[in-house]
């Protein structure tokens, strides 16, 4: 069996996740059990949920313990195994380490991705999976967006806001998007079709709401919390929608949380706020098949585009978080750990 390198939470982050919390280490990969298949990493999906896993305190899943492999969203390609359901060779995702081999007997989050030509490997992280679905669920599932609407996105220019952000044109609201630099801003006007753009580094947020949004907000899909939520709730219509995707504002403070002080909003405009992790939907096979359907069709249609943020490396995951914090990373961050299979 193959040697392993593996990253290891070694302490627990003050402020953000650093290089110095984990540990590099390696190890020979033990033989397979029953059922079990041997899965190469190829991506390593790096993602703001990081910080909140490697907290004391369990969050939507437990914490990661101390001296554990540190856990992420990964692809693969199975190199050996004795499951019939994943062959050698079958391209994998779920959720493993931070590891050159993981082994699976295909019990928890793992799914064998059914290979499609028209698309490239890299949109599982990029149009699916725990990115693109989540923006998908969180706007056709809690914000029920009308036509001629207007959809407020933060986090714009990352991951999940980018594909949220053109789901919203594609059914028909006038997107306002925040995001933290000019040219984030530019890809946002110029290539996503946003309506209006704020540069929140740069302008007053709530001065800059008002303008973007003469008639109000009716639906915010919120990947930043803390006082960019203060600032839409100021601005709500009666009935307005906010789908609580994320809140890394508030992911790197071990106070409590900031909590908008105008929440009463939501009494006043009989509005409605609800969190919600994309893992639960993956339950429903037939709504992830539909969800997969148009966000394949959308991309195939040239209406949907993704951009990704590739490092080099398992060596470089530790130093390559801080561009989530920091707001450097252009698209999906990823790591690549190894080369995709070459197909015939
Ligand atoms: N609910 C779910 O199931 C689910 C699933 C996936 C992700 N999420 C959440 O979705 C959000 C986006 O995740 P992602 O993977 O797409 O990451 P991402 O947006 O690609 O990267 C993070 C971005 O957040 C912005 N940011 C960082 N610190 C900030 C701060 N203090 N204030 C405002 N913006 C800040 C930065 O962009 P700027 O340059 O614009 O500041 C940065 O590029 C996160 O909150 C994440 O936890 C939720």
């Amino acid at each position: 069996m193959p040697i392993n390198k593996q990253w290891h939470l070694i302490s627990r982050p003050t402020g953000d996740l650093k290089p110095e919390n984990f540990e590099i280490r390696e190890s020979v990969v033990r033989d397979l059990g029953a059922n079990e298949f041997l899965i190469r990493t190829i991506y390593l999906s790096l993602d703001p949920t990081l910080r909140l896993w490697a907290r004391e305190q369990d969050s939507y899943m437990p914490s990661v313990r101390l001296g554990d492999v540190m856990r992420g969203f990964t692809m693969g390609v199975v190199e050996k195994s004795n499951n019939l359901q994943y062959p050698i060779g079958a391209i994998v995702t779920g959720v493993f380490g931070w590891e050159e081999y993981s082994i699976s007997d295909g019990s928890g989050i793992v799914t064998r991705v059914e290979m499609d030509p028209r698309l490239p490997l890299t949109a599982r992280f990029g149009l699916f999976e725990h990115i693109g679905l989540t923006a998908y669920f969180g706007i056709v599932d809690l914000l029920r967006p009308k036509f001629g609407e207007t959809m407020v996105v933060s986090g714009a220019a990352g991951a999940v806001g980018s594909i949220a952000v053109q789901i919203g044109k594609i059914l028909g609201c006038r997107v306002v998007a925040i995001a933290g630099s000019e040219e984030k801003c530019a890809w946002l006007k110029n290539e996503l079709g946003a309506d209006a753009v704020i540069n929140y580094k740069k302008q007053p947020l709530k001065t800059a709401l008002r303008e973007a949004c003469p008639n109000g907000i009716d639906t915010f899909f919120d990947n930043v919390g803390g006082e960019t939520l203060e600032a839409v709730l100021d601005q709500i219509n009666m009935k307005a929608r906010i789908a609580m995707c994320g809140a890394i504002s508030q992911y790197g403070t071990d106070e409590k949380p900031y909590a908008p002080p105008n929440i009463y909003n939501l009494l006043m405009k009989r509005a409605k706020i609800e969190g919600f992790i994309v893992l639960d939907y993956a339950a429903d096979a037939r709504w992830w098949a539909i969800a997969h359907d148009d966000m394949t069709q959308w991309f195939l249609q040239g209406r949907m585009k993704y951009r990704l943020d590739i490092v080099e490396g398992l060596q470089n995951a530790p130093s390559a978080l801080d561009k989530l914090f920091r707001g450097t990373n252009t698209g999906k961050l990823l790591i690549k750990v190894s080369d995709e299979p070459v197909v015939a």
